[in-house]
């Protein structure tokens, strides 16, 4: 992570995006621990599933989300979407003017100490495809062994609210026992949109099995914002505003499990 410190920006707000509403899981955990501070949010509705989007497209949305976010004076943006932080951080995070943190290389380290020998991760085809986290995870313990396998389908039913349906039971459990064949002690829930889905995989698996690594990611977060003096220490009401490609009402909606949005979210065509 680059080091930024503009001491006068500390009242700006910290900016998250995602391709939709999983992103909110990490807002969600931030703003428990950050409470005091501004906040933006971009969902790419119109551009998701991100998972199934080439290189070429993700550097495309990332760019004008990240530009968006530094109009809108951003001291620091949240990359609170695996795919993105998997297949286009390396080669933007030098370019804004603000902090930029990725899920995956941020929370790596943590989950590299955990006292197992097998993980599993789930996470979206562009995710996988570029073994990021098997990557991330073995340059702090090569001895872990991390066993992949992609979701597709899996962020539509949370984008479209069907996380209760037999859809979701009928993907899950496939998948599931796709991951079983393998035994791993533990399940990282390796893209942002798949929290949604705790109760439904708890049907099949312990609970305690997954990994939601935007817990480690906001303490993270938080540590280094403070480390950096870039925490808003201003006294007074603070805000938020979510901002969406398409289907504000929709985005409101289905994010409602995580988070309670007070306004509809302002439709932007980047
Ligand atoms: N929620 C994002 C992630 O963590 C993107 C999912 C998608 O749009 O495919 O990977």
């Amino acid at each position: 992570m680059r080091t930024i410190i503009n001491k006068s920006n500390n009242n700006n707000p910290i900016g998250f995006f995602d391709s939709g509403v999983g992103g909110v899981t990490v807002y969600e955990q931030v703003k428990k621990l950050l409470p005091n501070e501004n906040y933006l949010y971009f969902g790419d509705t119109k551009n998701m599933p991100y998972g199934e989007k080439s290189q070429t497209q993700l550097l495309e949305f990332a760019d004008k989300i990240f530009k968006f976010l530094e109009d809108k004076k951003a001291k620091a943006v949240i990359m609170a979407c695996n795919t993105t932080s998997a297949v286009v951080y390396e080669k933007l995070k030098n370019n804004y003017n603000f902090e930029v943190y990725p899920i995956i290389q941020s929370v790596a380290k943590e989950i590299s100490t955990l006292p197992i020998k097998k993980i599993g991760v789930f996470a979206t085809h562009a995710t996988i495809n570029t073994h990021c986290y098997k990557t991330e995870i073995q340059k702090h313990n090569p001895n872990m062994e991390v066993i992949e396998i992609a979701c597709p389908g899996w962020v539509k039913i949370v984008e479209n609210g069907q996380e209760k349906s037999l859809e979701a039971e009928i993907a899950v459990k496939e998948k599931l026992e796709e991951m079983q064949k393998f035994s791993p002690e533990k399940i990282i829930l390796g893209c942002t949109h798949y929290p949604y889905l705790l109760e439904v995989l708890s049907k099949f698996a312990q609970k305690e099995t997954f990994i939601n690594p935007s817990i480690e990611f906001a303490k993270i977060i938080q540590q280094d914002l403070k480390a950096k003096s870039l925490l808003n220490e201003t006294i007074g009401e603070k805000f938020e505003k979510f901002y969406v490609s398409k289907s504000p009402e929709n985005f409101k909606k289905s994010a409602s499990m995580f988070h309670e949005i007070k306004e509809i979210p302002e439709l932007v065509n980047l």
